[in-house]
């Protein structure tokens, strides 16, 4: 439920007083982030100001450094996951905003935090009302601030998108990611059995430890045959790399499967065989962020299952450029997240 419908207690956080604050600044393409003072944000009409606690980075705001989005302006306070305190009551940030009425896709007005406008990296950000939803009393800020942007896309590519079910086989490429990750444990706790692929051996060797069944090393010879022996099949795959690699997908898929595509990391997917989609009558299901409805969803899923998010590291706000850093280089195993006090 979102945050406006719930009674407001007293204010004693407020940030509106201040003048400038701290914060992470882009100010050029290619160039790591700055630790700077920065002018409070104005709130325009309909926009609050939140006290932002933690952020969390997600592989939007490497891209968003490196220039790769249309509509970019330097300089730019990136970040689109925040949780903090708004008049006095723990709150987490949609990241998304404008989706519009259809939830089969966004409309036309539909906005990100961190671009075109600044985001949560920051001591502040300007959202709007209904950005706001309360925290996961069982979470603390960091891990709160962890679950926003990832967590959505997780809940709505394997649930509203590919309608996974309990019992089902799924299949998560490149375990070791934000959204990836948050699949593999949405997943196991609605009761699918879970399989995984990694570049890295010891990231498959930690999803099984939370409980996937099985994995297989992307960049090693026979991966797919691998996966083909422990499993037999998928009904389910869940995909953010694209490239060369996913036309393999199409054959480890059951007949019937559903294929989730929510990320292209590896870029445009070379020689897709339409009778391998045909003939196996697979769907293939893009998915982006997600609505109101389904950021509620997965709140009430994560505060049903008491999901607590995977995180890799945590910097101080400082030392943010550390952080960006670690992320493009994909050391990471969950969200890399900044404290900000
Ligand atoms: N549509 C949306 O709404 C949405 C939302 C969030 C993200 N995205 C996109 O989804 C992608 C992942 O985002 P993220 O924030 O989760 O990134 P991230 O945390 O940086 O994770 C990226 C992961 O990609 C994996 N990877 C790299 N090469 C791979 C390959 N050949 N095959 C399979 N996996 C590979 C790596 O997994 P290992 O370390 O395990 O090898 C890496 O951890 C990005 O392209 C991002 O722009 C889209």
């Amino acid at each position: 439920m979102p945050f406006f419908l719930f009674p407001m207690l007293g204010g004693q956080r407020s940030v509106a007083n201040l003048a400038s604050m701290k914060a992470l600044v882009l100010k050029e393409k290619n160039s790591p982030p700055q630790f700077l003072e920065r002018e409070m944000p104005t709130p325009e009409k309909d926009t609050v100001l939140v006290n932002v606690k933690a952020a969390s980075l997600n592989h939007r705001d490497v891209w968003i450094m490196k220039g790769q989005y249309a509509g970019l302006s330097y300089p730019i306070v990136p970040g689109s996951d925040g949780a903090g305190w708004y008049e006095g009551q723990e709150v987490i940030l949609q990241p998304g905003s404008g989706w519009g009425g259809d939830e089969r896709c966004q409309g036309n007005g539909y906005q990100i935090l961190g671009l075109p406008k600044d985001g949560t990296i920051a001591e502040s950000v300007a959202v709007l009302r209904s950005q706001l939803f309360p925290k996961p009393s069982h979470l603390s800020m960091v891990e709160a601030a962890a679950l926003p942007l990832a967590g959505l896309t997780a809940y709505r590519v394997l649930f509203v998108r590919c309608q996974a079910r309990p019992g089902e086989k799924l299949l998560v490429t490149g375990a070791g990611g934000g959204v990836a990750l948050f699949c593999v444990q949405f997943a196991l706790k609605a009761g699918l059995e879970v399989y995984v692929t990694s570049g890295d051996e010891s990231k498959i060797e930690r999803v099984r430890t939370i409980g996937a069944l099985g994995g297989a090393n992307y960049k090693s010879d026979g991966w797919v045959d691998a996966l083909k022996k422990m499993a037999g099949g998928f009904d389910v795959i869940v995909d953010g790399a694209g490239g060369a690699d996913f036309g393999s997908l199409l054959k480890i898929a059951n007949p019937g499967a559903r294929i989730g595509i929510y990320g292209g990391t590896n870029g445009a997917v070379p020689n897709l065989s339409p009778q391998a989609i045909f003939w196996k009558q697979l769907s293939i299901l893009g998915a982006t962020m997600g609505s109101d409805r389904d950021f509620s969803a997965m709140l009430d899923f994560v505060n049903r299952h008491k999901i607590v998010p995977i995180i890799d590291s945590v910097f101080e706000l400082a030392d943010g450029a550390k952080a960006f850093e670690r992320m493009e280089k994909g050391q990471q195993f969950g969200k890399i997240v900044l404290n900000i006090s």
